[in-house]
């Protein structure tokens, strides 16, 4: 802080006390946050992570230019202002180290955060994959941590190959995610491996649009949260539109999910419910409409209630209800290779109910030949 901005900082202090005719008079700590909450930031290069956190609190916008984020280090950024704006601009990398992450974080209120054309986050996480994702080998960073966001956005990242599961939302409410691509294409055959899209918990409000993800596991995986939306995104190489795993965590309800217009193309599954047999809980009102299936390898539909770890595992249990599922405009016609099955649905006795399936056509696969308990209006 120089003379001269602490000068004109308690001038800025000054004008307002006179405007606003406060009882008592500033204090100087007052005043370098008064000038400074205007100002925007822009951290670049190895210390670009290190000044970010440190100043975070004093700018209204943080310009992330070209950050080399030193390996073991979070970019962290989750003690923002309300009303903060984080843009990223050219490419973002992080070193490496074996460790369990998160390499970035942001929380706050009313948070704008914005991918700058061209700009690109790469965590180059193939220097991790060995095939074993979060099971074993190294110890691998998950990517970013966005929890704890009320009203806020994040438009246009651009994140390219993680080295394990890219976005965690986690205890939030109000989030718009618009536009953002998770590109972990290269770990098809770079053994990639647990490399989540979006994993959701405890959160409500959630609008996750016009998102594409190339990845080797869930593309989203609602495990608890009310009101959450996804619609328009494209999901190519993972396990599909995921709710669940459901069960045997904190919070188990799984209330008004909504996916909408995608697409998911070479695919372990299309879509996937999973519900943890001898657990309890809540999976009620989730739709699909509007959804397209390609290339399927595993499942075009799969609905269980006795995931263990893996799917299909067992007897069904009836812990954790299904209910008002609605499936509606499936478009799968030949979406699911040969060696594959079309339809799965395994539920506990009473615990499926309440389902409507319109317009529901899932071919080029196999049938399943171990469905239990089926609602009359779904095909197994
Ligand atoms: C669901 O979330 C969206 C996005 O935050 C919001 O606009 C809408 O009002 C919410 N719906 C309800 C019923 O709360
Ligand atoms: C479902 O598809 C039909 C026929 O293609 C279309 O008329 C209808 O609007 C669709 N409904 C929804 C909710 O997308």
């Amino acid at each position: 802080m120089t003379k001269l901005s602490l000068l004109l900082g308690a001038l800025a202090a000054s004008v307002c006390v006179q405007s606003h005719a406060l009882p008592s008079p500033p204090t100087v700590t007052q005043a370098p946050e008064l000038e400074d909450r205007a100002t925007t930031c822009t951290f670049s290069g190895a210390n670009g992570a290190s000044s970010a956190s440190k100043s975070q609190k004093s700018c209204a916008t943080i310009v992330l230019s070209n950050v080399a984020v030193p390996s073991g280090v979070t970019l962290d950024l989750s003690d923002l202002n309300d009303g903060t704006t984080v843009i990223f601009q050219g490419t973002t990398t992080w070193g490496y180290k074996e460790w369990s992450g998160p390499l970035l974080q942001i929380e706050g209120n009313d948070i704008t955060i914005q991918g700058a054309s061209g700009s690109v986050l790469d965590p180059q996480g193939s220097r991790w994959w060995d095939g074993e994702g979060s099971n074993g080998g190294k110890t691998k960073p998950k990517f970013f941590a966005a929890h704890d966001l009320t009203p806020s956005s994040i438009t246009n990242l651009n994140i390219r190959n993680t080295p394990v599961q890219a976005v965690s939302v986690n205890g939030v409410n109000g989030l718009t995610i618009t536009g953002m691509t998770i590109d972990n294409s290269a770990g098809d055959s770079g053994g990639g491996h647990n490399t989540d899209g979006f994993d959701i918990g405890s959160s409500s409000n959630v609008v996750i649009s016009g998102a594409k993800v190339y990845n080797q596991d869930d593309c989203v995986a609602v495990n608890s949260g009310t009101n959450i939306t996804f619609t328009g995104g494209l999901c190519s190489g993972g396990h599909g539109l995921s709710i669940g795993s459901v069960g045997g965590r904190d919070d188990n309800t799984v209330q008004t999910v909504t996916f909408s217009n995608s697409q998911v193309t070479k695919s372990a599954n299309g879509i996937r419910i999973k519900a943890s047999a001898g657990d309890t809980g809540t999976i009620k009102g989730v739709t699909y409409t509007g959804t397209t299936l390609s290339g399927i390898t595993g499942y075009g539909i799969l609905i269980e209630q006795n995931y263990d770890g893996g799917d299909l595992h067992g007897s069904p249990t009836s812990g954790i209800p299904i209910t008002n599922l609605v499936l509606q405009n499936i478009s799968g016609s030949g979406g699911v290779l040969s060696s594959a099955n079309n339809i799965a649905v395994v539920c506990g006795s009473g615990a499926c109910s309440s389902w409507t399936w319109s317009n529901v056509v899932v071919t080029g696969g196999k049938k399943y030949g171990s469905c239990q308990n089926v609602p009359s209006v779904a095909t197994c």
